[in-house]
């Protein structure tokens, strides 16, 4: 049997990273874990997540698994570190991976609370691109809305507005969805950007590294809609509240096993 590939993320955000692997790698056989008893993991501290990335990483890598793929920017920002020292199989980021498929000299970065806080995003960038300038704006409401599957409300929209105006009032001319879960809401962002705004998805990145790594040439992506018969799919709590909600996302109810982490970091 070949290893699967482990992808992790607080809660739904992976799947756009899933997805791309899928387009990009083919028909591998993966291991999605979603921390869903402690999403949201973006106002979390430092150590919280440090904490949380190793008993994560700790897990995936018994499960046999070929590599590890980072589906989460807050553990990527505050937790590379222990996620390397965790791991005994290679690992995949998304901030490492956005960085070069950054050209704009003024970029905007849509993330999480903690995200922005560690300037991770901006320092890969700029070491990568010196004298790139790179806002950080932290949009602590939206995993929240969008694990609610809340996509274009009202409130969602305003939300969104006032998230973009200070990057657009700097006048970058990219933005970085630094969240895994922002790309599930590519289509109201890119209504809300002006013409001219490239929007830039790291997970793109990420899959076009791992297609190298793998040197696979798998891609499917005339193939709609995706299979994710290949996918083991594990929650840490509420299996039938994940399968059913991930519904409009995967186009199929998961069978979604329920796995313990025996928390050292039980912050709920
Ligand atoms: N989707 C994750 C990220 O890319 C985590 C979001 C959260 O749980 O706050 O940062």
């Amino acid at each position: 049997m070949i290893s699967p590939l482990g992808v992790f993320d607080s809660g739904f955000g992976g799947f756009t990273v899933l997805k791309r692997v899928l387009e990009f790698c083919g028909q591998k056989p993966c291991l999605y874990l979603a921390d869903t008893a402690r999403v949201p993991y973006g106002d979390r501290s430092p150590s919280e997540i440090r904490l949380i990335a190793e008993e994560v990483v700790g897990w995936l890598d018994q499960q046999d698994i070929s590599a590890v793929l980072v589906a989460c920017n807050t553990t990527n920002s505050l937790a590379m570190d222990v996620v390397q020292k965790v791991a005994t199989t290679p690992v995949f980021g998304l901030i490492e991976s956005s960085a070069e498929m950054i050209f704009e000299d003024r970029v905007g970065v849509l993330c999480t609370t903690a995200t922005a806080s560690s300037s991770a995003y901006k320092q890969t960038i700029q070491a990568f691109r010196p004298g790139t300038l790179v806002f950080e704006q932290a949009c602590p409401e939206l995993v929240p809305l969008i694990e609610a599957g809340e996509l274009d409300s009202p409130r969602l929209r305003q939300l969104v507005f006032g998230y973009l105006k200070p990057l657009l009032s700097v006048d970058v001319k990219a933005v970085v969805l630094g969240c895994s879960h922002y790309p599930l809401i590519e289509p109201l962002l890119k209504q809300m950007l002006p013409i001219g705004v490239r929007l830039i998805d790291p997970a793109l990145g990420l899959a076009m590294k791992l297609e190298n790594h793998l040197n696979s040439s798998g891609k499917t992506s005339f193939r709609v809609p995706l299979d994710f018969s290949g996918t083991r799919f594990c929650v840490t709590s509420d299996p039938l509240d994940f399968s059913s909600r991930a519904k409009p996302w995967l186009g199929m109810y998961p069978e979604v096993e329920l796995i313990s982490l025996r928390s050292k970091a039980c912050i709920f």
